[in-house]
Formats: C-alpha cells, structure tokens, sequence
C-alpha cells in the first residue's frame, strides 16, 4: 500500500516532473531523517554536523562514545554538544539514544524517554563494533530494562552480529537473528525493534516476516558494495565496516528491500566517520562515512531499480511511522544533472581528514532545492 493512502497527509508537489522523454529529472520529497546516525564529539562532531543537517532534518544519534552515553543526563548534554556544533540557521533535531548496559536502570530509562530526551536505546553486544566493550554479555541482566521499555513502547536499536569468535565474520548476522534476536523478541513480544544496518538476506527475510513491531535499517553503502569492494584487488580500508559487507547476493537483497515499499525497511546510514589515520591502519576502524553523498548515492540505487517514486517511503515516511512521529513538514528536490556531480574526496577535521564514501560510479544526482517547516527556504 502506498504510504500516503489513508494518512490524510498531503503530498508536497506529488513524485515527480516528468521531462525529456521517460526519464525523470527532478523529484521532490519531504525532508528526510537518518535513522542511525553516528555524529562523534569535539572535532569530529564539528566537522561532520553540518553534512548531516543540511539534506536531513532529524537522525537517531548512536550513543557509542567513549565513555558511552548512559543515562538520561549524558544524552541530555551530549544533545546540548550537538546542537551547539550545527552551522548557524541549521534546523535539525537530533533523537538521542542510551547505551544499554547490564547496569542500565529501567527507571532513568523511563525518565529519559518521559522527558523527550531519548527516542530509543542502543544494544550493542559486547565487542561487536567500534566502542562496544561496555555492550551486554549477558541478555537477562537487561530484561528488566526491557520489560520497562516494552510497556513505555520506547525502540530498542540493535547491532544484529554475535560476537564469538568461533563464528565466521560473513556469518554472524544470521547467527544473531536465531541465537539472540529471536529469543529476545519472542520474550518481550511488544517490544518495539529496530535491526540495524541489516547486511545479509537472512536480515532481510527476519524483518519482512516477525511478529510485532519490528523493522529494520539498511545504510548506503551495503546498498552499493559488496566484500570485493573491500577485498579484492588491494585492501580498501574505507569499504570496511560493520557489520561488514557481504556477498553481492545480499546486497541484491537489501536493495530488493529497499525498493520494495515495505514500511519495515527505512533509512539509517550508519554514517560512521573516522580520521583516515584510524582507517589506513593495520588495524583500521570500521566504519563509511556517507552524510556528505548519501541522497546522491541512494537516489541513484533507486533510479537503477525502476523504483524512484519509492524513496520517499524509504528516507522520509517508514522511519518516523515506525517511532511514532510525524514526517517532516518540508521538502527536499532532487535533481538529476547531466554531468557528473562533484564531491570532495575528503572533508577536514581538526583531528585530521575523513575520506567520503566513494561509490565506485558516477553520481548525477544532486540536492538542489529544499524548504524546512511550512515553507521556508533552507
Ligand atoms: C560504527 C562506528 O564506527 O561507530 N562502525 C561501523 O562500522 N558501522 C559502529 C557500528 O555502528 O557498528
Ligand atoms: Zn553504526
């Protein structure tokens, strides 16, 4: 069913001009948000904040910093950091999120989200990804906190990968969905759930098929790169993330997902930046930046799919139906250019420079236009 059937909302100026011919030049869709979104602190923050704000309006912000932000009162401050390091006249809100702990009281869970503070709680097994050491080792420690969030309907955001080392990396995924995810949302069936950066098929069939409020995010990048991208011909440590990409036949499936106007998949781009100091490493960090090119690469996918007028589904409407929110007022117009648009290789930081996810293709894709609230311009 189309996403606007039975809303009442209005479309803001319908899919699309159709010019020269088939080919659709321009689409303007309603702001989009970013449904994990990894924003860092001090320099990082400063020079990533501004790509985010200037396509989207709103993102879930990953609470994985070091330390990590655990309760009510370091999402409260970390928000007040962001929001203090976005360009002047940037309207953007960011949607904070805890790091569950074994030691994460329900009650300042419950407070957080009373306030308006948080909009869901981040579960990282422990050693999973990037700054995950203080993730959950044992699941029933954190059954009260979920319990709470069950009954207050706040999301529990999940990094789907077991963590033991006798799994295959490629593999622990699919292991996650039986061994853990399965269990864990049979046990708190209201729970409301979000697998994030789904990479796999198998991730893919999980959310279109469980029972209950459940959804699942699929970045850019998993969308485009496959493991050759990162392994074959030379290492390429700016592919590499997690969970890492996966045989192309998954990444057809994502795509399938995608495109597919399926309610239960929406955006999160996992844009993930480190200094390329961290990432051209013996051991690089995981993680693509993508803030900067996301709308390009993804209007490009959904162009190569046939499926352009589902973008709006996927960037703009599934995200905030599944947290409860409204999409957002303003618009935001694509159009495609004739020649290839450019984007810089890398952006600055303090800390140094952050390689911009290259999709491996050119991009004719571009922001050109977009209003925030009710009409102004941004
Ligand atoms: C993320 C990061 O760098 O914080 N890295 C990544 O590869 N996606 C952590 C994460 O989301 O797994
Ligand atoms: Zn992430």
């Amino acid at each position: 069913m189309h996403p606007f059937v039975g809303t009442g909302i209005p479309r803001p100026n319908s899919v699309a001009d159709r010019q020269s011919g088939m080919t659709m030049m321009k689409l303007t869709i309603r702001r989009p948000d970013d449904w994990h979104l990894h924003l860092r602190d001090g320099a990082i923050l400063q020079a990533v904040a501004g790509e985010t704000a200037r396509h989207f309006d709103r993102a879930i912000i990953m609470p994985n910093l070091v330390p990590p932000v655990r309760t009510a009162a370091d999402a409260s401050a970390y928000r007040d950091r962001i929001l203090a390091a976005l360009p002047a006249g940037a309207a953007f809100t960011p949607l904070m999120t805890l790091y569950l702990t074994e030691d994460t009281d329900p009650a300042d869970v419950a407070r957080a989200h009373a306030e308006g503070i948080v909009h869901a709680v981040k579960l990282y097994p422990a050693g999973a990804t990037t700054n995950s050491a203080s993730g959950v080792r044992d699941f029933d420690r954190i059954q009260p906190v979920l319990e709470t969030m069950a009954k207050i309907g706040l999301t529990l955001c999940v990094h789907g990968e077991v963590t033991d080392t006798e799994v295959d990396i490629f593999d622990r995924e699919a292991v996650f969905l039986d061994r853990v995810l399965e269990p864990l949302r049979q046990r708190n069936p209201e729970l409301p759930i979000t697998l994030e950066h789904v990479t796999t098929r198998e991730g893919v069939d999980y959310v279109r098929d469980a029972p209950g409020r459940v959804a699942g995010t699929i970045t850019t990048h998993h969308l485009i790169i496959n493991r050759n991208h990162i392994l074959a011909g030379g290492i390429r440590p700016h592919y590499y993330c997690l969970p890492v990409a996966k045989r192309d036949t998954h990444r057809r499936a994502l795509v399938d997902a995608a495109t597919s106007g399926n309610p239960r998949f929406f955006l999160g781009t996992d844009s993930a930046p480190h200094v390329d100091a961290l990432k051209e490493s013996g051991c690089g960090c995981a993680g693509c930046f993508t803030a900067t090119n996301t709308l390009s690469c993804l209007a490009q996918v959904f162009e190569a799919a046939g499926a352009l007028e589902r973008i709006e589904g996927f960037a703009s409407l599934h995200g905030p139906a599944h947290y409860g929110l409204a999409p957002n007022a303003g618009s935001i117009t694509l159009t495609r250019q004739e020649t290839p648009v450019a984007y810089p290789a890398k952006i600055d930081s303090k800390d140094g420079p952050i390689t911009l996810f290259d999709p491996g293709f050119d991009l004719f894709w571009s922001v050109t236009d977009g209003t925030h609230h009710h009409g102004e311009t941004a």
